[in-house]
């Protein structure tokens, strides 16, 4: 799929599923802004991709944005627009987990994984949709199988991405008119550093109610996400479309 001419803006792209979307993409011929909590993250897989994939990275734009924070945001997606004069493809993908009771979870702890997982999507959503509207774009919004069936010592982590889901359908229904598609996409079990707070027994459970008997690895995911982002799913929006080897279904 061809993305030549267009500009992705990913955000958790210095690690895991984020960044191998941005491999994925830059393979295709987009230029990449790659994403991370801090600047030297960004930078710094930038040059891991450079050398791994052997380009310039000329296509390559790092910023930092933290998601907990986003006072910076407008100034973030400004400085994408003077480097690469557009945002055609905003893909909402940083995140954080947790594994904690809700008698163990503070109200403090509940209000990070929303701030994070949800509020600085919004927060970006709304800075990058002033310049998409004159374009139309496409956004891919990363969520959770847990953010449609809840999970046992998860309910801030899942119930953030319910909201994530909610917020993806609004929007479908909200930006159409500027054709602007609103889609995401629900992982299961991912190969990242998110899934170290998970025992090897638990992940063996895992793996066994998996149909396709294995966990998924980040680039099982990218091509969803390609698919989403190009004009083959030109009339794909507000759908969640699960990831997940059929563990849930
Ligand atoms: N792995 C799974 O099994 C799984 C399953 C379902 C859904 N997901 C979802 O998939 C998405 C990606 O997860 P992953 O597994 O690839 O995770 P990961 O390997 O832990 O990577 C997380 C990414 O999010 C970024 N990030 C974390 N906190 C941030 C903050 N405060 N501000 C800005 N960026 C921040 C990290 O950037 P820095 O390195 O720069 O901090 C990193 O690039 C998340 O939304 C997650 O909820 C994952």
């Amino acid at each position: 799929m061809n993305l030549e001419g267009k500009v992705a803006l990913i955000t958790g792209s210095t690690r895991g599923i984020g960044n191998s979307i941005a491999r994925l993409f830059l393979s295709n011929k987009a230029k990449v802004v790659i994403c991370g909590s801090k600047l030297e993250n960004a930078i710094k897989a930038k040059e891991d991709i450079k050398r791994e994939l052997n380009i310039s990275g000329d296509d390559i734009y790092p910023v930092g944005l933290n998601m907990k924070d986003t006072s910076n945001v407008e100034d973030v997606v400004n400085s994408i627009i003077n480097k690469f004069g557009r945002i055609d493809i905003l893909i909402n993908n940083a995140g954080i987990t947790s594994n904690k009771s809700l008698l163990d979870t503070t109200d403090e702890e509940f209000m990070d994984i929303f701030k994070i997982n949800f509020f600085g999507v919004v927060s970006l959503t709304r800075e990058v949709v002033k310049h998409m509207k004159n374009t139309g774009g496409s956004i891919i919004n990363t969520s959770s199988m847990v953010g449609t069936y809840g999970g046992r010592n998860q309910a801030a982590y899942a119930a953030s991405k319910f909201a994530i889901n909610g917020l993806t359908k609004s929007l479908a229904k909200e930006l159409g008119i500027y054709n602007i598609r609103v889609n995401a996409v629900s992982p299961g079990v991912v190969e990242t550093d998110m899934m170290d707070i998970v025992t090897p027994e638990m992940k063996e459970n895992l793996v066994k109610m998996t149909p396709l008997n294995r966990m998924a690895t980040p680039s099982d995911l990218a091509g969803i996400y390609l698919y989403l982002a190009s004009d083959l799913s030109k009339f794909t929006t507000g759908a969640i479309i699960g990831v997940d080897g059929g563990l849930v279904m």
